[in-house]
């Protein structure tokens, strides 16, 4: 399983990738906007900073909800850098718009997917990336690894090439149930990815082994 940040922060993008467990990183609006930047060169420069630094893909995601717009602005996006991909909101032009860029050979990712029958659409429409949001579904007392497993199984059945991106990740234990389910990318805030390495039994372990050795040695 892959682990993307989901993150537009480039502080946390390199402590990541320094961590060396980095694949690739997902960006939306809200994420963009959180790190206050504004205007389209910018945008595009803030990208394409984010590009260089990761090595695998990297999701800008499109703003407008028409086909022409969606097109002309996700080649723009595309036009950054190799490892950009096009990310795409379910609606039926967001569809159309992913099928577009399917036959021209860009890569998409299909955000804002809350349901199974979306999944399929999204499949069929040729997007190199599904985007169920787990969080947001558990949020409304939906279990949001309900849809993930769903998904995997029916990608399974179908042989479908798209790969199963768990977003809206809240928790290790959401990245946890991820894996377990086969999702080929996670991708989650850094403080999710850091949670992973907690246990008491390391701590504790840890401290036993460092005072043992520091008394063998008459410290
Ligand atoms: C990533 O592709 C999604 O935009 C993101 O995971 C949504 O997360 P949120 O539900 O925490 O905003």
């Amino acid at each position: 399983m892959k682990f993307f940040l989901d993150t537009a922060n480039i502080d946390q993008i390199k402590e990541a990738h320094d961590l060396g467990i980095l694949d690739g990183v997902t960006t939306n609006p809200t994420l963009m906007a959180r790190e206050g930047i504004t205007g389209e060169g910018n945008i595009k420069k803030h990208y394409a900073e984010i590009a260089t630094i990761v090595d695998g893909d990297v999701s800008a995601e499109v703003i407008s909800t028409d086909f022409k717009s969606m097109v002309r602005e996700g080649e723009i996006l595309a036009d950054i850098a190799e490892n950009i991909v096009v990310k795409i909101p379910m609606i039926k032009d967001g569809v159309k718009a992913m099928s577009y860029f399917s036959n021209k050979g860009i890569r998409t990712n299909c955000t804002l997917v809350f349901s199974a029958g979306q999944a399929i659409l999204a499949a069929k429409a040729g997007a190199a990336y599904v985007s169920p949001f787990v969080g947001r579904l558990d949020d409304i007392t939906f279990d949001g690894m309900e849809l993930v497993e769903q998904i995997t199984d029916i990608y399974g059945i179908q042989g479908f090439a798209t790969e199963v991106l768990v977003a809206s990740v809240r928790s290790a234990l959401h990245i946890v149930k991820a894996a377990e389910l086969g999702a080929d990318v996670v991708t989650c805030p850094l403080s999710a990815i850091l949670s992973l390495l907690n246990h008491p039994l390391t701590d504790i372990g840890l401290k036993k082994f460092l005072e043992d050795y520091h008394k063998s040695q008459g410290k």
